[in-house]
């Protein structure tokens, strides 16, 4: 139906055969491939822990509850972010306070922002490493070092983007991923929590399984002959299939992302300097990150409207990210210091253009000469509106 989609899965016939091999071994629930995929992801982030669960959501779910986030408690979130990084912490019973974005140079939370929302409720912060582009989680570590509190890197679109020589994920207290079908590494539904803490990961272990002292795999082997339940625990697990897949797809995470950072610097190249379009973060940025999305700005939220319009007729899918705070359920939520006037304006004004890790250069090409023929229309659209109002 599009000429660009904007993302685009690649399912090799490895990926294929790992659940079919899953699913003709008679064992479906979390067991085996689990560990394995649990153990190869641990490896590939350089974190102790690796524990799977059912979805991102549910890792940021356990992530507030092992970091102790309670009735009462404030945890500082981004203003521009998908809404789980925010229900994850009134599914704990706090509130999140949102806080802003540094600017349409670098959509990714503000330390300082971060600093000005926090107050004696807060107990976490939650960075979120936006589009796949690391956010400034050595200030945040250092913030939230000072203050006590707890930080909790929602890494949902970054798998795989570096801080220097660590991967996303294992700079705050607890990292969370999401292997949702438009991620780098996807599985269709599920999730992982990282941690270099014994104790955070043991928590996030029982809790993923009811509380539950031992789990089925345990009891089939032998290992346990029964069980006890120690908390209000979840059924946040994820499945032996989505672990083969996962695990599969894990061995090439590094070529697809190499993929995807290819795409972006052509675009890069093609669109810079491009009248009345502005292109976010900068080359260092673009290295490090692993290219979830890939966006640009329009002058204002009218022209990118009209120009994800004229996208649409031409076949090209492209998407946008609203602010968490424009959303109705949030609309009266509690923002911090001087408020998310940076984030609203970035969401209202930048568009996703397609970006997966099998889209062709040529297809960049195509979509790139689509912009700037839109752009360049935009404007005299623009001139001659003005010229006749004048
Ligand atoms: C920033 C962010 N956090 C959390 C999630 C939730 O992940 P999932 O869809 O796997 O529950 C997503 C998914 O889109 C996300 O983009």
């Amino acid at each position: 139906m599009w000429t660009v989609p904007l993302t685009d899965i690649a399912m090799p016939e490895e990926d294929v055969e790992a659940v079919l091999e899953c699913l003709r071994s008679g064992w479906l629930t979390m067991g085996p491939r689990t560990q394995a995929f649990e153990a190869a992801f641990a490896d590939y982030v350089g974190a102790p822990h690796a524990i799977a669960v059912s979805s991102g959501t549910a890792a940021l779910h356990l992530a507030m509850l092992a970091a102790g986030v309670g009735p009462g408690d404030e945890v500082v979130v981004p203003a521009l972010s998908f809404v789980a990084t925010a229900a994850a912490a009134r599914y704990a019973g706090a509130d999140p306070v949102f806080c802003d974005v540094l600017g349409p140079h670098d959509f990714n939370l503000d330390p300082d922002s971060v600093a000005e929302a926090i107050t004696p409720r807060t107990r976490a912060v939650v960075a979120v490493h936006l589009m796949g582009y690391p956010a400034d989680v050595g200030s945040l570590r250092k913030l939230c070092d000072d203050r006590g509190l707890r930080l909790i890197e929602d890494a949902a679109q970054a798998v795989g983007a570096r801080v220097g020589d660590s991967r996303v994920g294992t700079i705050g207290d607890l990292g969370c991923f999401s292997f949702f079908s438009k991620k780098q590494l996807c599985v269709g539904e599920g999730g992982m929590v990282v941690t270099n803490d014994d104790e955070l990961a043991a928590s996030v272990r029982r809790l993923r399984s009811h509380a539950m002292t031992s789990v089925t795999w345990d009891r089939h082997r032998g290992y346990s002959e029964t069980y006890d339940i120690v908390d209000i625990g979840f059924n946040f697990r994820l499945d032996e299939p989505r672990a083969a897949l996962g695990l599969s797809r894990l061995t090439r995470l590094e070529g697809d992302i190499d993929a995807r950072r290819r795409a972006v610097v052509r675009y890069r190249e093609r669109l810079a300097g491009v009248d009345g379009l502005e292109l976010a973060w900068d080359d260092d940025a673009v290295h490090a990150g692993s290219h979830f999305a890939f966006p640009v700005l329009l002058p204002d939220r009218e022209s990118r409207d009209r120009f994800r319009s004229d996208f649409r007729d031409a076949g090209i899918q492209t998407t946008w990210y609203p602010a968490i705070t424009q959303l109705t359920e949030y609309a009266t939520a509690r923002t911090g210091g001087t408020g998310v006037l940076r984030a609203e304006s970035v969401a209202a004004r930048h568009c996703a253009l397609p970006l997966s890790s099998s889209t062709e250069l040529t297809q960049v090409d195509l979509v790139t000469d689509a912009v700037s023929a839109c752009v360049r229309g935009g404007a005299k659209t623009q001139s001659a509106g003005s010229t006749s109002t004048a």
